[in-house]
């Protein structure tokens, strides 16, 4: 009898999935991802003490450890599928770059960290070059939404988006029945959208805590029977994460001293930046987003210190002069004004986010964007889905704050709005957020703006040029002669 040839040992890949970095994100993102029916997750952390713990401590996962690059990449399923969930910045191009030794074209690489979306631009391009799909993917949600379903923001290309998508789908927030997940845009768009998504969160959390500071020095409230305002609002139109979890920490009474535990926590707020990227493209873009730029600006002067020190004799009206006659009714008027300065924020940044679709190449559906963040992410609100209705109504809507729904909230809003900021001005309570958004609205409802006067200005300094209301061309007045009009060449 010939002897019988041994079968080729058939030890197919494992892994439909692949997970970077296993901090806090990646863990629960890798182990979201393992919950879900049909996949199976390869996991790989620079240093082996984090693949060890995860694995141990969950060995429901079933994940598939690998413990070198090429371990990973021999552990997963072609096209290879890899979230990278490391810190942005240098360490994120480490990882890109040791993936790329180890897998092969048509690969699929996402990074689901925080990342500059110019970043991700470049990248998708280096890695694109060599015959790679890149995906930049904004994540919100925090850890817990990382864990039980976040707020998906993918870019990349259409290619990628096939294999992806249904991934995605299966582990994102679920929000009235839909996945909170669309394919935004290509290259940077995820991460550009991630950004706004941000900067819009802090305007929203500088404005909840404008309204928490009114509310205390107007009414004397305590922080716990504030937090039964934020709990009853949480009710209705202003319904979201950020009210419900404002009354949570407003609740929160400190173990050690047991004051409210806001009175214990030093008054100066951090940020990691993406709060000033949104700015600052903003800038670029020629985009007015000034209730992000407020909010952003707020936090950097809550944390100079030493200014704040010598200022506190600056002159102005005292601390404890401030009290309302009627604490409801005044309250009634902050809920009011709130939520006009929200539509603002909400404005403002989704018209960043046309400006940079318009600038960057993107088609970027507006009202799809507004439905991924009901759910999963910091920013999920009720109100999301009238942005949504307003897009699906005119979906190239130019300022989203005159779509009819919001038209009709700030006429019921603004004359609280008006008040609020005109009490807070002379009471001497900072509230930038609420002021600057209000200005801003007034700005679109001018007839005439003052820009008249600085277009003089401009044009009598630098001979700028200007335009005229009656006629066309561009014009300059002879202001060091005889100050006659002539036409001129657009300089602007
Ligand atoms: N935390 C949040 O709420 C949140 C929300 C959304 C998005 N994000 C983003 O998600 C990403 C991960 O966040 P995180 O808080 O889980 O972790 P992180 O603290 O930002 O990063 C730690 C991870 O990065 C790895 N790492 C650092 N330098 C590396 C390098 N040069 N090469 C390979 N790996 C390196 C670490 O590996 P070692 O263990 O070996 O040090 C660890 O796994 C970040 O981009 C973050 O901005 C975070």
């Amino acid at each position: 009898m010939p002897e019988q040839t041994p079968a080729e040992p058939t030890t197919s890949p494992a892994a439909n999935i692949g997970v970077v970095g296993l901090a806090v994100m990646g863990s629960n993102l890798a182990r979201n991802l393992a919950s879900r029916e049909g996949n199976t997750v390869a996991v790989y952390n620079r240093s082996r003490s984090k693949t060890d713990e995860l694995v141990a401590e969950h060995p429901e996962a079933e994940f598939v450890p690998a413990f070198s690059y090429e371990e990973f990449a021999a552990s997963l399923q072609k096209p290879r599928t890899a979230i990278i969930m490391v810190k942005a910045g240098g360490p994120t191009d480490a990882v890109i770059d040791s993936l790329m030794d180890v897998f092969e074209p048509g690969d699929i690489i996402i990074d689901g960290g925080n990342s500059l979306f110019t970043d991700t631009i470049r990248r998708e391009k280096a890695v694109r070059e060599r015959g790679f799909n890149f995906v930049g993917m904004g994540v919100s949600g925090g850890e817990e939404g990382a864990l039980l379903g976040p707020s998906l923001m993918p870019g990349g290309p259409d290619e990628a988006w096939v294999t992806l998508g249904p991934i995605l789908r299966s582990i994102a927030a679920v929000a009235e029945g839909e996945p909170c997940v669309t394919h935004v845009g290509h290259d940077g768009a995820g991460h550009f959208v991630k950004m706004v998504h941000n900067g819009i969160e802090y305007a929203d959390m500088q404005l909840i805590a404008e309204a928490y500071d009114l509310i205390r020095r107007g009414t004397g409230k305590s922080p716990a029977e504030i937090a039964d305002v934020f709990a009853e609002w949480n009710r209705g139109e202003l319904e979201s994460y950020l009210i419900e979890i404002t009354a949570e920490v407003l609740r929160q009474t400190d173990a050690a001293t047991g004051q409210p535990l806001v009175d214990v926590v030093v008054d100066e707020a951090g940020a990691k930046g993406t709060g000033a990227w949104t700015v600052q493209t903003a800038l670029d873009l020629g985009v007015p987003v000034s209730g992000i730029a407020e909010a952003t600006f707020a936090r950097s002067l809550s944390s100079h210190r030493e200014q704040r020190d010598v200022s506190g004799g600056l002159p102005g009206p005292a601390e404890d002069a401030f009290t309302v006659a009627d604490a409801d009714a005044f309250i009634e008027q902050v809920r009011l004004a709130l939520y006009a300065s929200k539509i603002v924020a909400y404005s403002q940044g989704f018209d960043e986010i046309r400006a940079g679709a318009a600038q960057y190449g993107w088609t970027i559906d507006l009202g799809a964007i507004s439905r991924i963040w009901r759910g999963g992410c910091i920013i999920r609100a009720q109100f999301l889905n009238r942005i949504a209705d307003a897009y699906a109504a005119e979906p190239e809507l130019p300022v989203l704050l005159t779509a009819p729904y919001f038209v009709e909230a700030l006429g019921r809003a603004q004359d609280a709005w008006r008040d609020i900021v005109a009490t807070a001005a002379a009471a001497g309570i900072p509230s930038p957020a609420f002021s600057s958004s209000l200005a801003y609205y007034d700005g679109l409802r001018a007839r005439r703006l003052p820009a008249a006067l600085i277009q003089g200005q401009r044009d009598f300094f630098g001979a700028h040029t200007y335009k005229r209301i009656d006629k066309p061309g561009t014009f300059h007045t002879l202001w060091s002669a005889d100050r006659t009009e002539v036409e001129a060449e657009d300089t602007h």
